[in-house]
């Protein structure tokens, strides 16, 4: 892949880019020449006193220039050199320390003064083709090492993947090269260490970070001049510098190259990507007008093509085919690697929510070679609602006492919900219709305490329970949750409960067993109720709460309490008279 794409950058700048200076050079036959500037490979570094070569970046990419082909058509190779500091292209003379061997130049040894501008020319009698590289040649200290034990390594790591319990051979980097070249007559001896990574936490202080074969275990070790891993562990993980040795007339010419070893999860079935957020059931609350986020979370097990997508749909179209496109971003990024499983984020960022996205289907989708999974995020409007409960029941009913002392105590001391209970008996007269609506309306669940009287022992709760169905039904922010202290038979229901009563929760209240925060009762209306946190703790809140079950048995008288439950007694009182 990575290769492919530099084969695509190269092409598009030797074909579609920028068009070669066309220069005259100092050449006595006077032909033009195509000058590419400086390769956009980078330059070369090499440690002085090592062994090295420049590779004629022309040929960097054979479907565009072919060494073979170029030679058998005539075309020569040329090496020109602007030493540091100066501008004047000198041709390289031959040595027995710089030589050239097809399309590169070797450096046997490097030597401080090599450090330059170097310039390949393919030409022939009519036509002409050059680009230049940089060689930078480093004394040992000036090359960046992790640890004073280690060779210097001036090029970039190479990355080794190996599966955790599977075995691997492994090439020091470059070594065909140089073995391929006629120039090294003799065989190469490869040295290899292993660097423990700083960040290991298998590193034992006392031990060096630079562990020659010797002290390895047999799990793995140098067969030839390659390193051989037979069973892969988490602690074999890190660099290996691999150290190429050469003998040439009396003199010893060496490089090192550097490999960076990861271990990743072995190979399994399950190898599908997984949605982890959003779940089935979580449900993402939003405000209209405002900024939302819809976060997805997703687990791509490691697989050795490394291909995975994630992305957002609308409708079940992809972000750039929705009409309204410009209200939509995402961003992803990696929040784990955990042996080459990753755990991906993608956060769908929606400017200006309106109603009519609640409407839209939000679907996040990832895939892999191995398998497929989308999820639609549901959503549902957050209502700046004053209530978190709303208590309904009959007045005066033998349900009375447990509504205003049990039920609605632990609601509000020992859950901390919000709770309010509208009294019409102590409202000094007058129709109070539009402030009971407006108060099941403020609230997030109105909770119906059913009992044989229910709504027929006055207007009142039958008041109450038509606001909650019609809440229910208009969008459905107001949830309606039955409570039954007692049993009930179902024919002796008020008309609009027994057509509600299918689709909502019922909550029985099971005398004595039912006292205990733990018990079936509580955990059961819990679940139906907008999510609180409780300070101190479940566990912690137990006793406490069972000792006030029990003690406010008999502190509360019934007409005292009344008109104080509505939190906002005052207001009703106003508007209602
Ligand atoms: C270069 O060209 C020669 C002859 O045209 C061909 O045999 C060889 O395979 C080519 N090499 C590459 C790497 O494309
Ligand atoms: C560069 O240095 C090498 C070795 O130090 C030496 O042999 C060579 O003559 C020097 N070349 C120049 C142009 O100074
Ligand atoms: C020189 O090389 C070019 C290709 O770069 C080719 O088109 C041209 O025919 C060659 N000229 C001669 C005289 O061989
Ligand atoms: C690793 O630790 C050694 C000594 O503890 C330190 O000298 C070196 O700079 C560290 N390397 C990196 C890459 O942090
Ligand atoms: C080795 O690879 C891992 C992940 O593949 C990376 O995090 C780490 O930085 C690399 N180390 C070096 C020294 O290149
Ligand atoms: C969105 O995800 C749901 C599953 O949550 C799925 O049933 C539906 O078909 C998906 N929509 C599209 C357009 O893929
Ligand atoms: C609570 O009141 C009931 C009757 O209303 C009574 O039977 C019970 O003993 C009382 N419990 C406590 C703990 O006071």
């Amino acid at each position: 892949m990575a290769s492919f794409t530099s084969t695509l950058l190269f092409l598009a700048t030797v074909l579609v880019g920028i068009t070669p200076a066309v220069s005259q050079p100092d050449d006595p036959s006077g032909l033009t020449c195509n000058d590419w500037g400086e390769s956009i490979e980078g330059s070369v570094s090499i440690v002085e006193g090592e062994l090295g070569w420049l590779s004629c970046p022309l040929f960097s990419h054979p479907s565009v220039y072919n060494y073979t082909s170029t030679q058998s058509s005539g075309q020569n190779l040329f090496w020109y050199r602007v030493p540091e500091g100066q501008d004047l292209e000198q041709p390289i003379a031959s040595s027995s320390r710089l030589a050239r061997d097809r399309e590169r130049l070797w450096l046997l040894p490097a030597a401080a003064n090599d450090t330059g501008q170097y310039i390949c020319m393919l030409r022939n009698r009519s036509s002409c083709t050059k680009i230049a590289m940089r060689l930078k040649v480093l004394r040992p200290d000036e090359v960046v090492r992790g640890n004073d034990c280690e060779p210097p390594v001036t090029v970039a790591a190479s990355p080794v993947i190996i599966p955790l319990q599977g075995g691997k051979l492994v090439d020091c980097p470059d070594l065909q090269d140089a073995a391929a070249v006629g120039l090294l007559k003799s065989r190469a001896t490869v040295t290899w260490m292993h660097i423990i990574p700083n960040s290991s936490i298998y590193h034992i202080m006392s031990q060096p970070r630079c562990r020659p074969p010797e002290s390895w275990t047999n799990d793995r070790e140098v067969k030839g001049v390659r390193l051989q891993v037979h069973v892969m562990m988490v602690t074999y993980q890190g660099l290996y510098i691999c150290t190429v040795r050469y003998q040439r007339g009396g003199t010893m010419l060496s490089y090192s190259r550097s490999i960076n070893v990861t271990a990743v999860n072995p190979p399994s079935m399950h190898k599908e990507p997984t949605i982890l957020v959003p779940t089935r059931e979580k449900v993402f609350t939003v405000k209209q007008d405002t900024e939302v986020q819809l976060l997805c979370k997703a687990l791509f097990p490691y697989l050795d093509s490394s291909q995975w997508a994630m992305w957002w749909m609308v409708d079940g179209k992809t972000l750039d085919k929705v009409h309204d496109h410009h209200r939509f971003s995402k961003t992803t990024r990696k929040v784990k690697d955990d042996f080459g499983d990753r755990t991906e984020e993608s956060v769908l960022v929606i400017q200006d929510f309106q109603a009519e996205d609640l409407k839209r289907e939000f679907n996040c989708s990832v895939k892999n070679e191995r398998g497929f999974e989308t999820r639609r995020v549901q959503l549902v409007e957050e209502d700046d609602k004053e209530y978190d409960v709303y208590i309904s029941y009959a007045r005066n009913s033998e349900e009375e006492q447990f509504v205003l002392s049990t039920l609605r105590s632990v609601l509000e001391n020992e859950l901390g919900y919000s709770v309010c209970i509208f009294d019409r008996d102590s409202l000094p007269g007058g129709t109070i219709t539009d402030e009971t609506l407006s108060f099941v309306a403020r609230s997030r669940r109105l909770l119906v305490v059913v009992s044989p009287g229910y709504a027929s022992h006055g207007s009142q709760a039958l008041l109450e329970l038509k606001a909650g169905i019609d809440g229910m039904a208009l969008g459905g922010h107001l949830r309606v949750i039955l409570i039954q202290y007692k049993p009930v038979r179902r024919q002796g229901w008020v008309r609009e409960l027994r057509r509600a009563r299918v689709a909502l929760a019922l909550v029985r209240w099971q005398g004595d067993k039912s006292k205990e925060l733990t018990s079936r009762f509580w955990k059961r209306l819990r679940v139906e109720l907008p999510v609180r946190r409780v300070s101190g703790g479940e566990e912690g809140g137990k006793d406490v709460a069972l000792m006030r079950l029990h003690s406010q048995n008999s502190t509360n008288s019934q007409t005292g309490l009344i008109s104080d439950t509505v939190k906002h007694p005052h207001k009703v009182f106003n508007s209602a008279g």
